[in-house]
């Protein structure tokens, strides 16, 4: 249930501007994180039916990514600051990052 519905454009400028001004609530930055991985990452993480890497240079689906054992938000952050080699450099900002490991935990099973 949702009872308001703030304009992205507020949500971004308050991130940006404000750095304490966190998305309104955890739905939120699920929502802007939704945006961004559909936008910059879905070609390789979000494929109908995509599980965990195969090979060598195979790539996760984000629900296998979220679906690891040990996984966590932090892991996830960590995993994008340190801007790895194998995938484009998206010039994310500390927001991005924050909101894109919100979507991502988001896809995991709940039991
Ligand atoms: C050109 C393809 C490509 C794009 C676009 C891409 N990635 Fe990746 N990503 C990879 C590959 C390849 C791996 C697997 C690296 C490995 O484990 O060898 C990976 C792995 C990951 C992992 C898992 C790291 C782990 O623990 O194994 C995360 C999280 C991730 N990407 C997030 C993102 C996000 C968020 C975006 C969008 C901002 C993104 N990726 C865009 C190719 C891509």
């Amino acid at each position: 249930m949702r009872l308001t519905r703030i304009p992205h454009a507020a949500i971004a400028s308050c991130l940006f501007l404000i750095g304490t001004c966190v998305a309104s609530s955890a739905d939120e930055a699920v929502e802007r994180g939704r945006e961004l991985a559909e936008r910059l990452c879905a070609n390789c993480h979000l494929n109908p039916g995509q599980g965990e890497k195969v090979g060598a240079s195979g790539i996760p689906g984000f629900k296998a990514v979220a679906n690891r054992p040990s996984q966590t938000v932090e892991g996830i952050e960590a995993w994008l600051r340190s801007i790895p080699p194998m995938m484009p450099n998206h010039h994310l900002t500390r927001e991005e990052i924050s909101v894109l490991a919100a979507f991502v935990m988001s896809l995991r099973d709940r039991p």
